[in-house]
């Protein structure tokens, strides 16, 4: 596997050289809750922090170069929902170019939306994507402050939640895996307060 160094220059080279320093900054962002939350919850920080890196790698690829990293199944999926495109592509840029850790590869795959039995490294890239320092919207501040205050699944709960909430403010449809999620951390959560 790459060195950590390594991976964030690929990056840093990336993002700066296509002027999206902000992404950038939200990147290094989400590494750095990773790497806490690894810390707190006892998961490989490096693992935590190097999907962290690439989670948004190829938010702005090509449509051609996308298309590229998926196959059919996932193409018809990101159809649905364009905004896995680069979730599913940058996952698929991992394993090509990058290392074959299944957990690393699913923890970007899966940061969108979540899904049902994710480890913890998937749930630490998911909620530190939703609630890094970068973040200044009050639905994020509010997940952070109940996160920092060591609620892992209600942290979870209420940023699927506020993103439903939204969503449908825009009158836009939640992903089913998006009520899945809401209603397992929604039991999650009832079980942490018993
Ligand atoms: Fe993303
Ligand atoms: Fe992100």
């Amino acid at each position: 596997m790459l060195s950590l160094g390594k991976i964030k220059k690929i990056v840093e080279n990336k993002f700066m050289d296509r002027n999206h320093q902000d992404r950038y900054q939200h990147t290094l962002g989400v590494v750095k809750m990773a790497k806490y939350l690894a810390k707190e919850y006892n998961v490989s920080k490096k693992k935590a922090m190097l999907a962290a890196y690439l989670h948004d790698f190829c938010k702005y690829d090509e449509e051609e170069d996308i298309l590229k990293l998926l196959n059919e199944k996932d193409k018809e999926e990101c159809k649905k929902y364009p905004v896995l495109y680069h979730s599913y592509a940058s996952a698929e840029f991992y394993k090509k170019e990058i290392g074959s850790d299944e957990e690393i590869y699913q923890a970007i795959r899966n940061h969108v939306f979540g899904r049902i039995g994710m480890s913890r490294l998937e749930e630490i890239v998911l909620i530190s994507d939703y609630t890094e320092e970068n973040r200044t919207y009050p639905s994020c501040i509010h997940c952070r402050d109940i996160l920092l205050g060591g609620n892992l699944n209600q942290a979870i709960y209420e940023s699927t939640l506020l993103t439903i909430e939204f969503l449908k403010k825009k009158n836009i449809e939640p992903h089913p895996l998006q009520l899945e999620v809401l209603k397992h951390y929604e039991g999650l959560c009832e079980n942490d307060i018993k």
